[in-house]
């Protein structure tokens, strides 16, 4: 037989990119390959590429620049580019880099085993299609392998809001969510193999309206389908708009029990004038009495959220009133950006703001961020919390997890193993984890 063929890929972004480079990696193995984490001993580099923020597409270009002196050693190496900058830049990237063997964009991830045949053929090979079928359904899965006890399970994808700084609804299309059939066979595939706590993903994750047997479901009627899922023992879902928080996803959060209590609940901006201009169609007051309605259902929830500064037009004032919604939630973690210009989003054409405010405004809200990010891990010590330990810690005899808030735990324990679901006393809060004993 002969040596399997090695797969390297290196991530971007965010946690649809990792649950799709995983579903890439699956794809190729029915090609032969297997996965290594060095580049220098590839058969096939893919760069799954994240569009969102920065500058993206450089980033690619110089990446790519740095596999030319292992593509000479190795002509054989296939060299390939994935994700929202192949979705966005498509010929562009072959026609600039000439290394570039294969550009797949995000809906088309079902192809890549004859896309790669292509190129052993020395043929180059595109495919940024948005196709009608079902890319998941397409991508075979190999038999059974076990798995860690988190995963990250894609219920829908895309994005109908057009927020004016997003390339979101460009690079990854039109919103569309699975049928509820094909994520509850994947669920019980991924418990069967040892997960216990999945993450719904979705851009737009709470608009979810995938077909079940009777009509189409919400987010949040999947929700209780997955909670009768024995051995399934938590769930999350991210990331949502404020728009798409229905009233039965709410009621969720009080009683279904596998519902962890963390919600990431993006608002962008806390200045009306700014939402207006970034087309989000949410005020700052009506995501503010949102959080209390979900607050009202499940009290000690933990919200997180995301923030831009600097968008076109944001004066003081506006930003003030970000600190000020900030001050008000409370958020147990957030994300912060300095804006930047997306070709072919709306607020690209509108004048900037000057940079060196851009920036002295990120260093004040992340400064508000971290300080109340501090309390809430803080006000942590002395609860008992359940953790899901997914790995060994740093140091020797240490065991690592999450809380039901998201918080990272460690025990030093040497009963505990990966995949145990257990109660711990929390007894001190350090910059980024919190230390516990079993309870
Ligand atoms: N500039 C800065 N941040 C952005 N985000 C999305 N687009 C941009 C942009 N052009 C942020 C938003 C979003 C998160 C995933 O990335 O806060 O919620
Ligand atoms: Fe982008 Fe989210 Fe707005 Fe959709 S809702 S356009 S993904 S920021």
């Amino acid at each position: 037989m002969s040596e399997p063929k090695k797969l390297f890929i290196k991530t971007y972004g965010c946690q649809m990119n990792v649950y799709d480079s995983e579903r890439m990696a699956e794809a190729l193995g029915g090609q032969g390959y297997v996965e290594t984490q060095s580049a220098d001993d590839a058969d096939m580099i893919l760069l799954n590429t994240c569009h969102i923020r920065e500058k993206a597409a450089e980033k690619v270009y110089s990446e790519l620049g740095r596999f030319k002196g292992l593509k000479a050693e190795k002509p054989d190496l296939k060299i390939g580019v994935a994700g929202c900058v192949a979705q966005a830049e498509g010929e562009e990237i072959m026609r600039r880099q000439p290394l570039v063997d294969l550009v797949v964009g995000p809906q088309s991830y079902h192809r890549l085993p004859e896309m790669e045949a292509k190129t052993r053929q020395g043929a180059k090979a595109l495919d940024t299609d948005f196709p009608e079928e079902d890319k998941f359904e397409r991508l075979k899965s190999r038999p059974k392998a076990k798995r860690g006890p988190t995963a990250f399970l894609t219920v829908q994808e895309g994005c109908d809001k057009f927020c004016a700084f997003c390339v979101v609804p460009y690079t990854r299309g039109a919103e569309v969510s699975r049928p509820v059939d094909r994520i509850l066979t994947e669920a019980r595939d991924l418990v069967e193999r040892g997960v216990r706590e999945i993450t719904l993903l979705g851009q737009n994750v709470n608009a979810y309206h995938g077909a079940g047997p009777m009509g189409d479901m919400t987010l949040a009627q999947l929700i209780w389908q997955l909670d009768k899922i024995d051995g399934l023992e938590r769930i999350r879902f991210t990331t949502s708009h404020p728009n798409d928080m229905g009233d039965d996803l709410i009621e969720a959060h009080g009683t279904c029990d596998k519902l962890m209590p963390y919600l990431h609940l993006p608002v962008q901006s806390g200045s009306d004038r700014i939402l207006k201009r970034m087309n989000r169609s949410h005020t700052a007051e009506s995501y503010l009495r949102l959080i209390e309605r979900i607050r009202a259902a499940r009290p000690d929830i933990l919200m997180s959220g995301d923030f831009i500064v600097g968008f076109p037009e944001e004066s003081e004032a506006d930003f003030q009133a970000t600190l000020d919604l900030v001050e008000e939630v409370t958020y147990g973690y957030a994300y912060s950006f300095k804006y930047s210009t997306r070709p072919g989003t709306p607020a690209a054409e509108r004048p900037q703001i000057d940079p060196a405010e851009a920036d002295d405004r990120l260093r004040r809200l992340q400064a508000l961020i971290t300080r109340d990010q501090r309390s809430v891990q803080n006000s942590m010590v002395g609860r008992e919390v359940k953790v899901l330990f997914e790995k060994p810690g740093r140091l020797p005899g240490q065991m690592g997890g999450k809380s039901e808030y998201l918080h990272a735990v460690h025990v030093d324990d040497a009963n505990v193993e990966v995949g145990d679901l257990r109660r711990v006393r929390i007894v001190d809060s350090a910059a980024n984890s919190l230390r516990g004993v079993l309870a």
